[in-house]
């Protein structure tokens, strides 16, 4: 299952709204499906949404009809709208930045089409950079897993939320590989369920044990000592450590301490926001009041109720046992150990 496909001069998007009952695609011609794709959630996961916003980055370039000396400000018009889709995960920022800078370094390039073949080049080398990223970060991280773990994470940091393998699971699954016996217990991660519809399949998948409950029952399963670590995955990391990810990992690290349970982040380094330095800065997304009254169409609160719905929490660092990066594991003291990893090739 890949979450997005480049296809030449169209961009395969799995609709991830529709699993696990359906795999359905969304064929992408415009930057603008692509923006409307993100938006609703059909592309989803920190690292997956920078990759598809790059090469809607491209749609853009591929649709422009006027001459080479327009590009730039048509350009401007594309990367806006695509950084409007969804405030929280850097990774978004991060890759438009990318093909920005592309763009303005083939300024010395005059026919266009070798400017479009200039962008398409970098939106793969971002699909690359994640999966080769991604891959690291599973072999650095099988050294924090117990030979026998029970793991438990949250949402999905799997292959779909990213171009391939995944974060948390990419350890799980070199973990499960080099045969150790993992169990995963997946919250299911309410509103939109990634944990129940999407970590829960990928595993299955790959044969690997999961379980997947309720994000309520955490607690009860720690202190019955059923959970030896929490690996999660991280939409942006300030410069403190501080980490922002789906809505509900924050009381999954206070729980952890709490019961003396490790908890890591696994993350590539380009989630990492140093101009952030704390998690206060981090935006934080809110989502449509339908996605609580309801699920998946059904509703399930009376449908006026007054809904709070942020998609995303801030675990401060001083719950972070470590950050598995691809460049090596992050300890506190955070503020100077990012910075050294950051600079370091
Ligand atoms: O709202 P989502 O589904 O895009 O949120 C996804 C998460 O919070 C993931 O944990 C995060 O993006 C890391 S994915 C490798």
């Amino acid at each position: 299952m890949k979450s997005i496909e480049w296809l030449g001069n169209v961009l395969r998007i799995l609709d991830q709204t529709k699993l696990p009952r359906e795999t359905a695609y969304r064929d992408a011609v415009s930057y603008e499906e692509v923006a409307e794709a993100i938006e609703t959630m059909e592309v989803r996961g920190a690292p997956a949404i920078g990759a598809a916003a790059a090469y809607g980055y491209v749609l853009g370039a591929l649709e422009y009809k006027g001459d080479r000396e327009g590009l730039k400000d048509f350009m401007e018009v594309v990367q806006t709208r695509l950084a409007q889709t969804r405030p929280t995960a850097v990774n978004l920022f991060w890759a438009l930045r990318r093909m920005e800078d592309r763009l303005r370094e083939s300024r010395e390039i005059e026919d266009l089409d070798d400017v479009r073949k200039a962008l398409i080049e970098e939106a793969d080398n971002i699909a690359e950079d994640d999966r080769r990223m991604n891959r690291l970060i599973g072999e650095l991280g099988n050294e924090i897993v117990p030979e026998k773990s029970n793991i438990l994470t949250h949402c999905n940091a799997g292959a779909l939320a990213t171009v391939e393998y995944g974060t948390a699971l990419s350890v799980i699954r070199i973990a499960h590989s080099s045969g150790k016996a993992i169990r995963v217990y997946a919250d299911e991660t309410r509103p939109l369920l990634q944990g129940a519809r999407l970590t829960a399949l990928e595993l299955m998948n790959d044969k690997i044990p999961v379980t997947l409950i309720a994000d309520n029952m955490a607690g009860f399963l720690m202190q019955q000592g059923k959970v030896d670590l929490v690996i999660v995955g991280a939409d942006r990391i300030a410069a403190n450590g501080d980490t922002a990810n789906k809505i509900g990992t924050y009381s999954l690290a206070v729980l952890a301490q709490a019961h003396e349970v490790p908890f890591y982040v696994a993350a590539p380094t380009s989630t990492i926001d140093l101009k952030v330095a704390t998690g206060q800065e981090i935006p934080i997304e809110e989502r449509a009041a339908k996605e609580m009254r309801e699920c998946f169409g059904v509703p399930m609160a009376p449908d006026e109720v007054s809904v709070y719905n942020p998609a995303f929490d801030v675990t401060p660092a001083k719950y972070i046992t470590g950050i598995i990066t691809e460049k090596g594991i992050v300890t506190a003291p955070y503020s100077v150990n990012l910075l050294k990893l950051m600079v370091r090739s």
